[in-house]
């Protein structure tokens, strides 16, 4: 059954578009993996998935509804970690969670009980009464998926869940993906390494300039020889740069008289 579906999503900033376009829909069980360069349109449409941001034209539809009906509804089936972990830097980690918590109307002692252990595994237990300012940047990633998860979530949005996580703290997080996943859930993820994604998702879509220039199942993808083309198609839209020129312009500018 499609859970999350996004039904020609576009968005234009002062007339210029940033997502054109864009469709696709997410199962139970999928892990969609949305993939693109720098400034290709992921964190536009993660906005628009989430309800923060409206879409100048285009619908999303949480199982077959358009979210907009019943917006607080939505997102109590929502599970969302933003790209930056702007938490209240003056509470503490715990203090943050237990706010969270309470919004997503949890019962206080499952709470409690839930937030100490998902602190203890993401090794965060030690530092729960230390305020968000005194964390570093994983450890504020840490806390920003416990948020996400705590209120065991039908649909996941992840916008680079990995980029601020040490390597094995990555990997217990790709497991905790490809786990919740087999349960059932719906999990949209955006990353700009492909990589990341091959080893991860069901479905790919592979964005370029706002604009999908691939999609589809992970396994037809690959059963069809589409592989090879898929990683060319990636590599021309992150590599088309002389990078070592590149590499000596920037520091030539570097070292120019000051
Ligand atoms: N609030 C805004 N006002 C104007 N333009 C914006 C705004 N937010 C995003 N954009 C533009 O929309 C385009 C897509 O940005 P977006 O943040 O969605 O990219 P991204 O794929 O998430 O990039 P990154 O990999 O760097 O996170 C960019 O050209 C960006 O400058
Ligand atoms: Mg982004």
């Amino acid at each position: 059954m499609v859970v999350l579906e996004a039904r020609q999503l576009t968005k234009r900033y002062a007339g210029l578009p940033a997502v054109s376009s864009v469709s696709f829909s997410i199962g139970e069980g999928d892990i969609l993996g949305y993939l693109g360069p720098n400034g290709s349109g992921k964190s536009t449409t993660v906005k628009m998935l989430t309800g923060l941001l409206e879409p100048s034209t285009g619908h999303v539809l949480y199982r077959g509804r358009d979210i907009n009906v019943d917006l607080p509804a939505y997102k109590r089936k929502l599970g969302y970690a933003p790209e930056e972990a702007n938490l209240y830097s003056f509470l503490t980690g715990w203090e943050y969670l237990e706010l969270v918590g309470t919004l997503r109307e949890i019962d206080a002692k499952r709470l409690k009980a839930k937030a100490d252990s998902m602190l203890n595994d993401f090794a965060m237990f030690p530092h729960r009464h230390s305020p968000i300012s005194s964390y570093s940047k994983g450890m504020r990633q840490r806390i920003m998926l416990i948020a996400a998860l705590m209120h065991d979530p039908d649909a996941l949005i992840l916008d680079e869940p990995f980029s601020g996580l040490d390597v094995s703290m990555a990997l217990v997080f790709r497991q905790v993906i490809k786990l919740l996943a087999h349960s059932g859930k719906a999990i949209f993820f955006c990353s700009p390494v492909l990589e990341v994604v091959d080893k991860l998702c069901t479905h790919l879509v592979l964005l370029r300039q706002g604009a999908v220039v691939a999609c589809g199942a992970i396994e037809d993808i690959r059963s069809k020889g589409m592989a090879p083309a898929l990683e060319e198609a990636f590599l021309q839209l992150t590599e088309r740069v002389d990078s070592d020129g590149l590499a000596a312009n920037i520091v030539a500018a570097v070292q120019a008289p000051c």
